[in-house]
């Protein structure tokens, strides 16, 4: 399986590399940067990219999804989309190339993180009364707040509430909390990989559910086996729960 990797040189691309070397059977055949230097060949613009490849991965910021999408229909290749903090109008993009080539998007490519999603469905619903709160916690050069990450598990606790919550973003000032609230807070510093964590508080007793990434490699793994789950299936839109089959 040869892959391309758009933020090659960004530190997730640094990582799926470094994965990929101890991989067997799996190579890269370039990427596509605004820096370039490295060991594969770099490209600035998906029109020069001259090598051939069976599946892109992208870790890189949002302003990339047009080079992406038309790296992935020239190529006819699918798409493994990990990058986080896109606007409405660009999930609507995305969606519209997953008509033409296999896309899987998630926000969190680790196992344990996906495993946490699929019980937040049922504690939101069991938990009847409690207050939820979700803490997220990453690097000091994060560009978007709230994660991705937090993103996706909000998704996943509504799904066990019976009404829609009220999102309240951080807290400040004459802000008593409603029962309808979720509070969203997200911390920024240092080198923080990426932590989650999901409060369920109630009346003299408190449900943590945490999940702390201490290596970048939890998330290079995922997105190749990701990369090989998708060659050779149909266009569409593929996620974490396709892959393990829940
Ligand atoms: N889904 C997941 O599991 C997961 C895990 C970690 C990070 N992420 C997301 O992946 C993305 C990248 O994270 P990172 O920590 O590697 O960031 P990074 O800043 O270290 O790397 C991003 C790379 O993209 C390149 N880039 C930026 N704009 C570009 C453009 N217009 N054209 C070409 N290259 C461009 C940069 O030069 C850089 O090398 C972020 O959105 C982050 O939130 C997702």
């Amino acid at each position: 399986m040869k892959l391309f990797l758009v933020g090659i040189n960004g530190k997730m691309g640094k990582m799926i590399a470094s994965v990929v070397e101890n991989t067997e059977g799996v190579s890269i055949a370039g990427g596509l940067d605004l820096m370039g230097g490295g060991a594969y060949p770099v490209f600035a613009e998906a029109k020069d990219v001259n090598v051939e490849f069976d599946c892109i991965i992208d870790f890189s910021r949002p302003s990339t999804l047009d080079a992406v999408i038309e790296l992935a229909e020239t190529k006819n290749v699918p798409v493994v989309i990990a990058t986080t903090g896109y606007s409405v109008e660009q999930l609507k993009k995305i969606d519209a190339l997953s008509q033409k080539v296999a896309v899987f998007r998630s926000a969190n490519m680790s196992l344990g993180v996906n495993v946490v999603e699929s019980v937040l469905p049922t504690l939101a619903s069991a938990l009847k009364g409690f207050d939820i709160e979700l803490i997220e916690a990453h690097h000091n050069q994060k560009a978007d707040a709230p994660s991705g990450t937090a993103k996706q598990m909000l998704t996943a606790l509504e799904k066990g509430l019976e009404e829609s919550p009220d999102y309240v973003y951080g807290r400040e000032g004459d802000c008593k909390r409603k029962p309808s609230e979720i509070g969203v807070h997200a911390v920024r510093g240092g080198t923080i990989i990426g932590e989650h964590t999901v409060i369920f508080a109630g009346d003299d007793e408190i449900i943590e559910i945490k999940h702390t990434a201490l290596s970048r490699k939890i998330f290079a793994v995922g997105s190749v086996k990701a990369a090989g789950f998708l060659i050779g299936k149909s266009a569409g839109m593929y996620d974490m729960s396709d892959y393990l089959g829940r």
